[in-house]
């Protein structure tokens, strides 16, 4: 190449560089390899990612926005909750409750998720996972129940499984409202009701 073509080179955009190799023989086989080694690498690094989305969609269920046209019969909101379980008091939100509202844990925290009840109802797609610790089901994609009662601590994880169960729980955060913490034996419930009960109490008293 000319000394020309180079300061030219320099001023058009980057794929006129690659245009004018492949004009220019002899072919740069080199740079096509390696052009096409990085479409590849992109490429399949999509793929992953769009099937990973995919698979975190399945066990989450849809957000707020995708909630199902024309609605499960249940139209009214439930009040928000906020308070603290143990593990044996979680289980009573299985899915079975005349409220309807469905409760899980991740990683010591409880959210509602009570709107996708088409996954975490008794007739949804994943009717094991309502009223439990669902963090080891999701490191490990699993849907068995395990029934033990005791207040897992997850001390037995890896620094990978960790790192999926604080993806897990971000994920979660996101989608559905915080509800309060799992308890550990011994462990007392957080009194939220200063947090927004009273506030709601004192409107009401106003009013
Ligand atoms: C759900 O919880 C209730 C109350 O704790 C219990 O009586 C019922 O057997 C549970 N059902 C299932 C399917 O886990
Ligand atoms: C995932 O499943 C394997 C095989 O059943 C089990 O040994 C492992 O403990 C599970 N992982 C977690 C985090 O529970
Ligand atoms: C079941 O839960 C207990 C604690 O609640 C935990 O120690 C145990 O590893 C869990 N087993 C599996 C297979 O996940
Ligand atoms: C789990 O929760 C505890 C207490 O909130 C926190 O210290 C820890 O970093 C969390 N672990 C993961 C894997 O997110």
């Amino acid at each position: 190449m000319s000394g020309k073509a180079k300061a030219v080179d320099q001023s058009l955009p980057w794929y006129s560089f690659i245009s004018n190799a492949i004009k220019d023989t002899p072919l740069d086989v080199t740079l096509l390899v390696v052009s096409a080694f990085v479409f590849y690498k992109v490429v399949s690094l999509t793929r992953r990612r769009r099937q990973r989305r995919h698979r975190e969609q399945q066990l989450m269920g849809p957000g707020p926005i995708s909630l199902e046209p024309g609605g499960g019969g249940q139209k009214e909101e439930l009040s928000p909750l906020r308070s603290d379980f143990t593990v044996a008091e979680l289980r009573e939100y299985n899915g079975t409750r005349e409220d309807g509202r469905i409760l899980v844990a991740i990683n010591f925290s409880i959210y509602d998720v009570s709107r996708s009840k088409h996954y975490y109802g008794r007739n949804g797609v994943y009717p094991n996972y309502a009223g439990r610790d669902i963090s080891r089901n999701l490191i490990n994609f699993s849907v068995e129940t395990n029934e033990s009662e005791e207040f897992d601590d997850f001390s037995d994880l890896s620094i990978s499984q960790m790192s999926t169960l604080r993806e897990w729980d971000q994920q979660f955060r996101e989608k559905y409202p915080l509800v309060g913490k799992l308890l550990r034996e011994g462990e007392l419930h957080t009194n939220y009701e200063d947090e927004d009960e009273e506030a709601e109490q004192e409107m009401h008293r106003n009013q």
